[in-house]
């Protein structure tokens, strides 16, 4: 397929995942979350006490997988932007953490999650700290140098230009800003053929995901340094079900059995931060 193919399909299925709008699968960034706060805090995943704090529009359209405003150290009065904000959830979570004086820019290119976004927003009494635009993340409409930080929660994976994407977060970012994410990669280099399979079914998170080594070789070419992963979750057959059909079965096809057997153990959810130099480092 080509580039501009697998962005409109998954901008078709996100789409329609936003339009159902009701929780059809969970994501890892929730479902293993549990009661304790503190495993929580250290697996990079959402506590009990953030998932109910949120609206439940939100929630039932979470896809992410993991918890990027629960490592990134955000303070009152900085400038957020998340990548691929879907419903909102993390929006919501990070305008809470920046207010007073911050605000939460939220970009996703599927107008309906965007509609659900500021729905959740408006009830959570959170629209005079929150923008919504909707934009391929290769290009968004903000301009250069404006953000503290970046978080996106299981996004870049399927984007096919990744290098595109992170020089565009590099862009935007403040010097010394920094960037909060989770995301899925390969653990090792698979099988260019089983790859293949798994492309096939973009929207999944797995199909556009890459091996973790040249993953972070992107964000270095894009200039980030202080490149920290700080947690690391091997998805179980389960979640690596789910994630390889994201936002759901009814919405994108899973990929055959086999192939999933093959990648089990190899696909992990990662956390990490890393940092736009400033201009005398
Ligand atoms: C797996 S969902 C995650 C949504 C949200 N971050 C969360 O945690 O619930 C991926 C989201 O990224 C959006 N997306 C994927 N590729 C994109 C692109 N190239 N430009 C803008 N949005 C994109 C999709 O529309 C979808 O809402």
């Amino acid at each position: 397929m080509k580039t501009q193919e697998i962005k409109q399909l998954i901008k078709i299925r996100y789409g329609k995942c936003a339009e159902a709008g009701k929780a059809t699968m969970t994501c890892c960034g929730a479902s293993e979350a549990g009661t304790n706060s503190s495993f929580a805090a250290e697996h990079g995943l959402y506590s009990t006490a953030e998932l109910s704090s949120v609206p439940e529009i939100s929630r039932g359209l979470s896809r992410g997988c993991g918890n990027p405003t629960g490592f990134a150290g955000l303070q009152p009065g900085e400038v957020v932007v998340d990548f691929g904000c879907g419903a909102g959830i993390d929006v919501i979570l990070a305008a809470r953490k920046v207010t007073p004086g911050g605000k939460v820019i939220g970009v996703d290119f599927a107008p309906q999650m965007i509609e659900r976004a500021q729905q959740a927003v408006s009830e959570a009494g959170l629209l005079d700290s929150v923008e919504f635009v909707v934009a391929d993340l290769e290009q968004v409409t903000v301009p250069d140098g404006n953000a503290d930080v970046v978080t996106s929660n299981c996004v870049i994976n399927l984007c096919p230009d990744k290098g595109a994407v992170y020089s565009e977060i590099f862009r935007i970012l403040k010097p010394g800003g920094r960037v909060a994410i989770s995301d899925i990669v390969y653990e090792e280099k698979i099988d260019p053929r089983v790859r293949a399979h798994f492309e096939k079914t973009w929207s999944g998170c797995v199909g556009g995901s890459i091996d973790e080594e040249s993953y972070f070789k992107v964000l270095d070419n894009a200039g980030f340094t202080e490149i920290e992963v700080v947690a690391r979750h091997l998805l179980r057959e389960t979640e690596l079900e789910e994630m390889a059909c994201c936002p759901g079965p009814e919405f994108a096809p899973g990929p055959d059995e086999a192939d999933l057997q093959v990648v089990q153990g190899k696909v992990a959810s990662i956390k990490f931060t890393a940092t736009k130099p400033t201009i005398n480092s």
